[in-house]
Order: C-alpha cells, then structure tokens, then sequence
C-alpha cells in the first residue's frame, strides 16, 4: 500500500521510497535499478527516483480525496521539487499546481500544467509577477497582504481581465514543527490575521475586477499532528461562507524507520471531515501537499571519498550542504546505509560529512555504516522533498542530476550542472 506507512519489498527501512529492495548481489535497488550500478553510470551525487513511488502517491492523495469529497483538486506545492520531469509527471496523474514565485509560474507552465489549474502564492508578489500571472490566466491569486492586493487591482485594471483570488489567513494555529518552516502563528510574514482578513475581504469585494472566492491558510510544513489542520480549519468558519476553500500542505513524512506521521488518508480524513462540519460538504476544497508526494520518493546516491578516524569516524562523500541543506537549515535527520552492502550488519558508528568547506557540513550526525571505505556508494533516503529546491553551488560545485528510475529502466530528466554552467551568467 502506498502511505505514510507503507513498508518495503525486503528487510530495508520503510522510509525507501516504494519498490526499493536489496537485490542478490546484496545492494540496494531503487525502482529495479542497482543503485552502484546507477552511481557508475550517471555519476555521484545523483538525485534518484522511484517513479513508480512518486505516481503512487500522487494517486493516493487523489484517491483519498475523491472517496470523501466531490469538488476537489489536489494541487502539487511545486516548491518541493520544481523539476519539469516532476510537473510533468503529477500533471499526467492529474494533480493542479500551486506556484510561488513567477519563476515557479514559468516552470509549472513549461511542466504542462493547464494556467487555470496553478495558484498563485507569496508573501511578496511583485506587479511584474502578478501581471505574468494574470496574463497567463492562473486559477487564483492568494492574496497575502494589502500591499499586494492594490498591485494587483492595477495589474488587473491595466490588462483589462478580471481575476480570481483568495485570502491567505494566518488562523492563529502553530503546528510542532521547526520555527523556520512554521507559518500559521499570529506573527507570521504570512497571510491575514482572522480580524485583518475582514478588511481584505471587504475591500476584495469592493474591487470591479477581483472576484474573491474563497479563503487559504497554510500553517507549516512537516507537521506529524492532525490537530493544527482541525484547528485551522475552524478557524475559517467565523470569516463568512465562501464557495472555494485551500486548506494548503504540511502533512510531514517519515524521514527516520522511527518516524509516525499520519498515513495520507488519515490526514485528508481528518481535513475533509472538518471541513463538512464545520464550512459545509458543498465546498470546492483543495489541498496542496508538497513534501508528502515527493520526499520518499527519491534517495540521494553518494561516494565516499576519505574516511577519517578522530574522536569519531568522519566518512566523508562527494556531496553534502550544496545537494542537501536541510541538515544545517533544520537541523533534519536521515538514515544512510552503504548501498554495495546495504544489509550488512551495522559496522561503525560514524558521521556522515559533506565535501564543502565548513564543519556544519554534515549530512547525518550519528550514523552506522557497514565497513565504509573510499570508493563505496552511500545512499541517502527521502531527498525528494526540498533537496534540488534548495541545492546550490556553494564551492563551485555542479549540482547533481535528476535520474528517474522505474522496472529497471534509468533515465536522466536532469543533466548533473557543469563547470561551464557555473559561469553562464557571467557577463565580462
Ligand atoms: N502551500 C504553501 C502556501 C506553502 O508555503 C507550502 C510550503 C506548501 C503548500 C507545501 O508544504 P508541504 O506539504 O511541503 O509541507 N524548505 C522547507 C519546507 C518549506 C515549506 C514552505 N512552504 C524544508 O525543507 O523542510
């Protein structure tokens, strides 16, 4: 079953993406790949999905919506990984999608993504960003102060169209999660207090060329409670009656085999049997799940380059805070294992460190791996979410390539970046 919950095809930890296996030659499989294999073919650190994990949870938020609820979309928060191969994907599985900047608008368009079915977000739309996204004819604009609220009553009036928008609100609900991805609290950058919002939707409903629609909230990300999104959820009650309701994502993943978070259909349960009681069942409701349609999808494949003995074991691979910065972001955990013995059992107690220049630099504090040596692949689980969003060059290094992986058959949708990349932009 694919889930929060779902467990792997053999003794391997259930935070692999769906499929994953260790295969004869006592290596890990990722969509029917050998993962040294994959390493020497495409090259370290790579980005590797399972695809058949990626559509299978698309289709589980889909299927659990569509079981409880008749007016609904279940859009993509692209953030997550906006990479064309993953728009395109999750549009062919018939999900909607929520962008966040022009660039996001420019890339979800490029994915395929019908302009009706992709909402606009951001605490601070530029006019040039809403004008593109008004021209492009999104679904809706989220509204997220009055600032923009009267850009974007010029960038309609200027185009001569007519837009429909949302309101975020910030309903006063924090979730326990990191502070840095927590968002619904009352001081937030984000969104309307309940008290504020009355003065947006009155002034929305003054503008002649902005139909306001409905309500959004969206209280963080990584959130393993179902109670934040109950809460919110009434909180919208007391704001009117409005025919559309985003209710937006957060629902967070096991990143460690010990990790609970509420399997995808329990969550959507939860939204939408609030949202009967406590807006109405005749509401359009959308969700837009980014992290738990992408994070177990993928696991990162590294190589270790040096092993270092100190007061601890330092295995250190060809990657590190340039592929995956939310070790030193957030402060995430996550599982390794050495995939050319991904059963062997544990050997040494060792840290996990990245190839760039500061001692933050490490993947995973406190890690047993199978006798590590230079040469071996290392892989990583759950990087589908957040990890090509946030990559970066730092030291000048490429960043990896996507590899989409699936009955066995390998494929790049992303080409690793090259030295030549890094200085495309240069204008001398
Ligand atoms: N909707 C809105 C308006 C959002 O801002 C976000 C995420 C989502 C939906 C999707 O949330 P998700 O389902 O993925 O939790 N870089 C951080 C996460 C930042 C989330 C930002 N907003 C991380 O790596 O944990």
């Amino acid at each position: 079953m694919i889930d929060g919950r779902m467990t792997a095809t053999s003794t391997l930890s259930s935070v692999y993406p769906v499929g994953s296996r260790v295969n004869e030659h006592g290596r890990l499989e990722i969509g029917g790949c050998d993962a040294v294999e994959l390493a020497r073919e495409f090259g370290t650190p790579a980005y590797v999905v399972a695809e058949d994990d990626l559509r299978g949870r698309a289709r589980a938020f889909v299927e659990a919506v569509g079981a409880r609820h008749a007016d609904y979309d279940v859009l993509f928060a692209s953030k997550a990984f906006p990479c064309t191969a993953v728009y395109r994907l999750l549009a062919e599985e018939g999900l909607a999608c929520d962008v966040a900047s022009g660039g996001e608008l420019y890339l979800a368009l490029r994915g395929g993504f019908d302009p009706a079915r992709i909402y606009f977000h951001g605490n601070a739309k530029s006019a040039q960003e809403l004008r593109e996204a008004v021209k492009a004819g999104v679904g809706h604009i989220v509204i997220d102060s009055l600032d923009e609220l009267s850009r974007l009553e010029g960038v309609v009036a200027e185009l001569g169209r007519r837009q429909e928008v949302l309101i975020r609100i910030t309903p006063g609900v924090a979730g326990d999660t990191h502070h840095a991805i927590s968002t619904g609290q009352a001081d937030s950058k984000f969104g309307f207090a309940p008290d504020a919002a009355r003065e947006a939707i009155d002034r929305i409903s003054g503008a002649p060329h902005l139909a306001l629609v409905g309500l959004h909230f969206h209280i963080g990300s990584q959130l393993l409670e179902l109670e934040p999104f109950r809460a919110a959820v009434r909180t919208l009650a007391a704001l009117g009656d409005f025919p559309v309701y985003n209710v937006g994502g957060g629902l967070g993943v096991a990143y460690l085999s010990s990790d609970e978070p509420p399997a995808i259909a329990d969550y959507v349960d939860a939204i939408v049997s609030t949202v009967h009681s406590a807006l109405g069942a005749d509401k359009r409701l959308l969700l837009e799940p980014g992290r738990a349609v992408v994070a177990n999808s993928t696991v990162t494949l590294y190589t270790v380059e040096t092993v270092k003995r100190n007061v601890s074991t330092w295995v250190a691979v060809d990657g590190g805070m340039s592929d995956n910065l939310r070790p030193m972001l957030y402060g995430s955990k996550y599982e390794a294992l050495v995939a050319d013995r991904a059963l062997a059992a544990a050997g040494e107690r060792c840290k996990l460190a990245g190839k760039h220049c500061e001692s933050g630099d490490v993947i995973v504090r406190d890690v047993w791996l199978a006798d590590p040596a230079p040469g071996d692949v290392i892989a990583t689980p759950v990087t589908g979410a957040y990890g090509f969003s946030l990559a970066n060059n730092y030291n000048g290094v490429p960043r990896p390539p996507v590899i989409f992986c699936r009955d066995g058959d390998a494929r790049v949708v992303v080409r690793r970046e090259t030295y030549e990349d890094l200085v495309v932009r240069d204008v001398l």
